[in-house]
Order: C-alpha cells, then sequence, then structure tokens
C-alpha cells in the first residue's frame, strides 16, 4: 500500500487565515465593526508566553484588534476575576481568553465561569459545553477540535456521515468536544482512555483516529485499520538519542503511515489550526453580538 497522504496542517491554517482576514475587512468596511480579541496570561510559563506571543501577532495580522494582559504569578483570583468583569464590559472585546493553566492559588473553572459565553472564544464556559452537545447553533466551539474537524470535512469533501471514529482521550479541551462535534457530522464516535479495555481493538475498528492523550507516539500503525484517516492532536517533546529533543505526536508516524490513507504531521498538522480557529471564533463573536451573518470561512 502507498504511504498516507499527508494532510498539510500548516497550508489549511494559513488559507483559513486569509479567509478570516477577508470576513475583517468587509466587517470593518460594511458594518464600521473592528473584532477585538483579549488575551490574559497570569505568570511566566514559557510556553504560554509563546502561544500568547503567537495568538497576538496573529490576530493583529488578521486586521483585528488585540489586548493583552499579562499579570504577576502571584495575581489574587479576585484581581483576575475582576479584570474579566471588566473585558465582559468592554464593547472593544469580542473574544477573552485566559491561558491556561493557571497559578494554583486560582480556580480555573471559576475564572472560566465569570467570562461572558457570547465572548468565551475558547468554547471552556460550561453554557457552550452545553450549548455543544445540546447541538444549538450558538454554541463556541474549543479551537483545537474545531481545528480537527475543517481538517477531516476538507479531506472527505463535505460530508463525515456515518463514518466510524475513535476519539482517544476524554479531557474537557479536547477529547470530549471532539466526541460532540464527530457525533453532530452523524459519525458513529467511540471515546477511549487509559482505562479502555482493548485499545488496539477498538482502534482497529475505527474509520477516523483522533488521538488526543498526551503520550508520545503511543497509537501504532498496526493498529489503525487500512485506508484509517489519523488526526494526531499531541504534541510531545522527546529526547533524541543523539542529544537535543524533537516534537512527536501521540501516534507512532513512521508506522502509521505505511497504512492510515491520511495522517497530519506533527508538527504541521494539527497545531497551526488551534490559533487559526481562535481568530475564526472571534469573528464568530464579533458578529453574533452585533447581529450580522456569519461569513463563511
Ligand atoms: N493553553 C493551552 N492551550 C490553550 C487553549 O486553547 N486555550 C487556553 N485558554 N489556554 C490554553
Amino acid at each position: 500500500m502507498a504511504d498516507a497522504q499527508i494532510i498539510d496542517g500548516k497550508a489549511f491554517a494559513a488559507g483559513l487565515r486569509e479567509r478570516v482576514a477577508g470576513a475583517v475587512a468587509a466587517l470593518k468596511a460594511d458594518h464600521g465593526v473592528t473584532p477585538g480579541l483579549a488575551v490574559v496570561l497570569v505568570g511566566e510559563d514559557p510556553a504560554s508566553q509563546v502561544y500568547v506571543r503567537n495568538k497576538g501577532k496573529q490576530t493583529l495580522e488578521a486586521g483585528m484588534q488585540s489586548f493583552e494582559f499579562k499579570m504577576d504569578e502571584t495575581t489574587s483570583q479576585e484581581t483576575l476575576l475582576a479584570k474579566v468583569h471588566e473585558l465582559n464590559a468592554d464593547p472593544r472585546v469580542n473574544g477573552i481568553l485566559v491561558q491556561l493553566p493557571l497559578p494554583k492559588q486560582i480556580d480555573e473553572q471559576a475564572v472560566l465561569a465569570a467570562i461572558d459565553p457570547d465572548k468565551d472564544v475558547d468554547g471552556f464556559h460550561v453554557v457552550n459545553v452545553g450549548r455543544l452537545n445540546t447541538g444549538s447553533s450558538d454554541a463556541l466551539v474549543p479551537c483545537t477540535p474545531l481545528g480537527c474537524l475543517l481538517l477531516l470535512r476538507d479531506h472527505f469533501g463535505g460530508s463525515l456521515s456515518g463514518k466510524k471514529a475513535i476519539v482517544v482521550g476524554r479531557s474537557n479541551i479536547v477529547g470530549k468536544p471532539m466526541f460532540n462535534l464527530l457525533l453532530q457530522e452523524s459519525c458513529t464516535v467511540t471515546v477511549a482512555h487509559s482505562r479502555t479495555a482493548d485499545l488496539p481493538g477498538e482502534v482497529g475498528q475505527a474509520d477516523i483516529v483522533i488521538a488526543a492523550v498526551g503520550r508520545p507516539e503511543m497509537v501504532k500503525g498496526d493498529w489503525l485499520k487500512p485506508g484509517a484517516v489519523v488526526i494526531d492532536v499531541g504534541i510531545n517533546r522527546i529526547d533524541k538519542p543523539e542529544g537535543g529533543t524533537r516534537l512527536v505526536g501521540d501516534v507512532d508516524f513512521a508506522s502509521a503511515k505505511a497504512v492510515a490513507s491520511a495522517i497530519t504531521p506533527v508538527p504541521g498538522g494539527v497545531g497551526p489550526m488551534t490559533i487559526a480557529c481562535l481568530l475564526r471564533n472571534t469573528v464568530t463573536a464579533a458578529c453574533r453580538q452585533n447581529g450580522i451573518a456569519e461569513p463563511d470561512m
């Protein structure tokens, strides 16, 4: 069997960012609305600093307003909640993202619950979780699973109906929303996790495999049904035998690409889709808040 097609998330994300920028230009020209995204970073986590910098840069490149708030590692929950309330009330801000993880003195759920659900571009507020679960059209959908769905729809040319899908991982950020999105697409969906009895056997049934467990190269090629489409959400840094490190996914790419019909690489697969979807969600939120029809993006 020929090697799998490589699903180029980097290129798809670049195209999505262009479509978002086009939608932003039209919002400005036709409605005088410039979408604004506020990102709040508490503390100095190096990975979070990189994400936040990239978010700010790409927000501006799309023609939107970017508001960045860096708060001290020792910030109290009360101070952070006051910032969230201020952003909820600020009409220039259409989307709010509080970077996770938060320092240990702060209750993450309390902060997420304080964000106006209609500005919750992460889709983490229980109201948006409930909207997604019930298939409500006003849900804001978490960015990484949304990015996976857009890649799958593009790959299959629209419909995923009737396909067997497995989501490996049950996190609130990826696994659970991914389950809901695939179910809404009329897939038959299994959610596997650390206690699943026969993981290779379950994965071997699936036409679509979403790997989101955070374990380097866990899903092996010989687990896959021949011709499966594999979406690898993992970003794991591992040591190289010769020294230094490299990024790998949750899928053993070398063995999987010989069995799958298509697969996302790491890096350059799902990763770049997350921020592109954040920008898309911000435009979606801005349109809904202003009673403007949502553009195709
Ligand atoms: N930290 C890592 N990824 C994310 C994300 O998508 N949203 C937020 N808020 N924090 C994160």
